[in-house]
């Protein structure tokens, strides 16, 4: 059934959700603070890179489903329901920063009436709870939503269109029905209590976490007597039990999400005398790979004077302009600090100080002693490895991401050293 929405926040998981939501014929108005994004999104641009965002923006915008306004009380006057899609940051000790969240649910209190409020935020265990009290001491009884995002960068709008289940916790069955067949797309639907719907956002991105730390240390474990992660992993992702996603080796897990909600995860557990030990390693491993990598790339030019390090890729993985926490950047940085100095190029994310940034991926390879590949951008596939071959000063490409054909890097006369996989050359 269609309704009119209204979203608060337009970061990639609110504008995804916005422009999602008019694509399949809500009414959606969008609240945003930052006057700049929004003036911007009215005029049909894009803030984030994401494939298919740009094209629904205009396709929302001049069917006149889709409005952009700096008032959050603007954007609620006529909807029936309420995301809230505001940042949740990490605080100094790891917990999640509630204080925009706050501000903007005494800020919609007078005005929500029985309007449904939908938290899609990730916020930690407890928080429907609280928001619902801080909701009726200011006289408000709007039902409240607890609604999880599993989004993933890159593919946002795809997940958006395709889920593969929906989670909605609250007190409140009717409101969980609206909300669940607001978005019904025939997936499964898990209709559950606040908490536990909160709980299970966390738990996600624990356990993938989690999973791409045990690739990682498998892969480490190929590496010294000579195994395949690829057989390994392959092997590992045909046994139904395991199934075969978030198995790749590479520079170790980064973005907006999982670095921050392990953190959260982590702090939620303390708060209640518990611990999540393998959490914590996975944290704790994940950051020493990255040391572990650019002390790697370092040991490499000790002999040269003036060492010059290429890296390809910035974002935190392929098909993002993001560059939150990313291995790529940290590396680079890493690298950087010790003395070397790092030229980067990728297609869409940036950084300045103290990375040089190129303008294409040959540029970022002419001179260096070290190629890294850092982010899995298929267009790398495409380079002409004879001329990076020619246009580097030494000859060795570390591959994090396994991306390169390894015959074709033969070719070029260049070694190949791969995650989890025997070096070659
Ligand atoms: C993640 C979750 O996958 C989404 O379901 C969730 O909605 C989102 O966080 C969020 O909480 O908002 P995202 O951060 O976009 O999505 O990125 P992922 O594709 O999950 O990748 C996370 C990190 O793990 C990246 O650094 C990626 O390179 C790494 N990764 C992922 C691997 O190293 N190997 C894999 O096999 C998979």
């Amino acid at each position: 059934m269609l309704a009119d929405i209204a979203v608060i926040g337009a970061g990639y998981v609110g504008l995804t959700l916005a422009v999602g939501a008019a694509h399949v014929g809500h009414t959606v108005s969008v609240g945003e603070r930052d006057q700049k994004r929004v003036a911007a999104l009215r005029n049909r641009v894009c803030p984030i890179f994401e494939e298919g965002l740009a094209d629904l923006l205009s396709e929302g915008l001049v069917a006149g489903k889709l409005t952009f306004t700096t008032s959050n009380v603007e954007a609620v006057e006529t909807a029936e329901l309420v995301f809230l899609t505001v940042p949740t940051p990490s605080a100094s000790n790891g917990s999640a920063d509630l204080t925009v969240l706050n501000a903007v649910v005494d800020e919609l209190a007078p005005h929500l009436g029985d309007k449904i409020l939908v938290l899609k935020s990730t916020v930690p265990v407890g928080t429907n709870r609280d928001v619902t009290a801080r909701l009726r001491t200011a006289g408000c009884l709007a039902p409240v939503v607890s609604n999880p995002e599993f989004l993933r960068e890159g593919t946002a709008l795809a997940d958006f269109l395709h889920p593969d289940h929906i989670v909605v916790g609250s007190d409140d069955a009717d409101a969980v029905k609206r909300v669940a067949e607001l978005f019904d797309q025939g997936c499964p639907v898990t209709m559950t209590d606040p908490m536990s719907a909160e709980l299970v956002k966390y738990a996600t991105n624990a356990y993938l976490a989690t999973r791409v730390m045990m690739a990682n240390s498998f892969a480490d474990l190929c590496e010294a007597p000579g195994a395949d992660i690829d057989a390994v992993t392959a092997s590992l992702g045909r046994d139904h039990r395991i199934g075969p996603h978030f198995l790749q080796p590479g520079p170790g897990f980064g973005g907006s999400c999982f670095p921050k909600d392990a953190r959260a995860l982590l702090d939620l557990a303390g708060e209640h005398g518990l611990d999540v030990p393998i959490l914590a390693a996975a944290v704790k491993v994940n950051a020493s790979r990255q040391e572990r990598i650019a002390a790697a790339v370092l040991a490499e030019v000790t002999e040269v004077s003036e060492p010059v390090v290429g890296l390809w890729g910035l974002a935190f993985k392929a098909g993002t302009d993001d560059t939150r926490e990313s291995p790529a950047l940290n590396i680079g940085e890493l690298i950087a600090a010790r003395g070397a100095n790092v030229q980067a190029y990728d297609p869409e994310a940036v950084a300045g100080d103290p990375i040089r940034l190129c303008e294409s991926a040959l540029d970022a390879a002419t001179g260096t002693d070290v190629l890294v590949i850092a982010t899995e951008w298929p267009e790398f596939t495409g380079e002409d490895l004879a001329e990076v071959a020619e246009a580097m000063r030494g000859d060795l490409v570390i591959d994090l991401r396994n991306l390169l054909d390894p015959e074709a890097v033969r070719t070029a006369g260049l070694r190949h050293r791969r995650v989890g996989k025997p070096e070659q050359g």
